[in-house]
């Protein structure tokens, strides 16, 4: 049986308030599978090669539970608008260009390139609306090591001219598309995407949960984001009292779906998210960019709902999870500002759990170096970080390390048991 050890400075968060640290630990793996992580090497596997990492640091690579791949291609930019008129002057401009495949392979390319170097191995990512763009970010994920799933964008109604598709053309393209993906890459599966539902008819949107239940398949789409979104989905949806109904009404709306945002749920609302069993993707850079609010996260997790990262680029302007950890930090501070004290914020664990384990146990792994987990991991060379007077301790280098690093600093990356970096 193929043996592997790995030796270095461990750090991962098997818990939300459990942060374990092995220094000059050893992760040993079977078959590609995290057997376990020790402090000293267990007689059976002395005479193992040991892949020695020496001083660096060694955690679970990132998460990002909802991005929006065709968007890379205006990261940094457009920021000055809220959501509504956010995507009306820029995002669905920018979307349509994803028609030409050509120009999807090499946006797709490099941002598949650039979330590996940057330590993310497990996505859950929009792509437009496009059937051939979008199996071409699939074989481009799936090139680079990725693993997780990609949408094909489904939007029938309310998006203008620049970018459209009509009922049938969006229920056929769904079809063929699920047909020619679904067992085409070994690590890159698909997901449905209603955009959200302002833009889906109800048609669209009964269609998908049939197509959800009949084959069991995932589901992504946006909640409570922003306060005009919801008083639209209020006209649209006169018979649900809140946003989330319009999801559950067509059986969108249970343990395998992820949810974007849910900066404005009441405790109505979380409480139906957490019954339901589904997933929130805190996306807490875009929420402030686009002057969409504060989630509640604290709140969340105390009532014990499942909560995850997203960078939702580029809405988000951060690819770099560990910067998007470092984000969720801060917005929860203003939440605490805003709370007048009552909401707690968010500690460097707490975030990095987030980003980490929570986001891998969505796509069924048990999270942290958990054994019988394949091997998601990131390996962190902090020695050009600042200096410092003092010695520090793992666990003060881990810290800035999350705040601090860049992909020049991820030295090596693990994916599903492959080192692709
Ligand atoms: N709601 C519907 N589409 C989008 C999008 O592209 N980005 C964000 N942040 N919210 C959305
Ligand atoms: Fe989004």
């Amino acid at each position: 049986m193929a043996v592997q050890v790995i030796k270095g400075n461990i750090v991962h968060a098997p818990e939300i308030d459990r942060l374990d640290i092995v220094e000059n630990g050893y992760l040993v793996l079977k078959e590609s599978k995290i057997e376990g992580v020790f402090v000293h090497l267990p007689q059976i596997y002395q005479n193992v090669d040991v892949e020695d990492y020496g001083d660096r640091l060694i955690m679970p690579s990132f998460a990002d539970t909802h991005m929006h791949a065709p968007q890379y291609a205006m990261l940094g930019m457009g920021m000055d608008l809220p959501l509504l008129d956010w995507l009306n002057t820029y995002t669905f401009k920018t979307e349509a260009a994803f028609k030409d495949t050509g120009y999807a392979r090499e946006v797709y390319q490099k941002l598949a390139k650039e979330m590996i170097a940057n330590g993310t191995t497990r996505v859950c990512a929009f792509s437009s609306l496009h059937l051939p763009s979008t199996m071409i970010l699939m074989e481009e994920f799936e090139k680079a090591g990725m693993t997780g799933y990609v949408g094909k964008v489904n939007m029938d109604r309310n998006t203008g001219d620049v970018l459209s598709e009509t009922t049938e053309e969006s229920m056929r393209d769904t079809l063929k598309w699920l047909d020619d993906s679904s067992e085409k890459f070994g690590h890159i599966k698909p997901i449905l995407t209603p955009r959200f539902t302002p833009t889906c008819t109800d048609e669209l949107m009964t269609f998908l949960g049939k197509l959800a239940q009949e084959r069991n398949l995932p589901v992504q789409s946006h909640l409570s984001e922003n306060t005009s979104e919801i008083a639209w989905v209020k006209e649209l949806h006169p018979d649900c009292r809140q946003y989330w109904e319009s999801y559950k009404k067509f059986g969108l709306f249970n343990e395998r779906t992820v949810m974007a945002h849910c900066v404005h749920c009441d405790e109505r609302e979380r409480k139906a998210i957490k019954d339901n069993g589904v997933w929130v993707a805190h996306c807490p850079d875009s929420n402030i960019n686009l002057v969409s609010g504060t989630a509640g996260v604290r709140k969340m997790l105390n009532e014990g709902l499942r909560v995850t990262l997203g960078s939702d680029i580029a809405g988000g302007a951060l690819l770099a999870m560990n910067q998007v950890i470092t984000a969720a930090i801060r917005a929860s501070k203003a939440k605490r500002i805003e709370t007048q004290w009552t909401d707690d914020f968010l500690t460097v664990a707490e975030a990095f759990y987030l980003g980490t384990t929570s986001g891998a146990k969505f796509f069924g792994a048990q999270g942290g170096f958990a054994q019988g987990d394949t091997l998601h991991a990131i390996v962190v060379d902090d020695s050009s970080l600042p200096l410092s007077a003092k010695k520090l301790s793992v666990q003060e280098r881990f810290e800035r390390a999350l705040y601090l690093m860049n992909k020049d600093n991820i030295v090596a990356v693990y994916s599903d048991g492959r080192k692709v970096k």
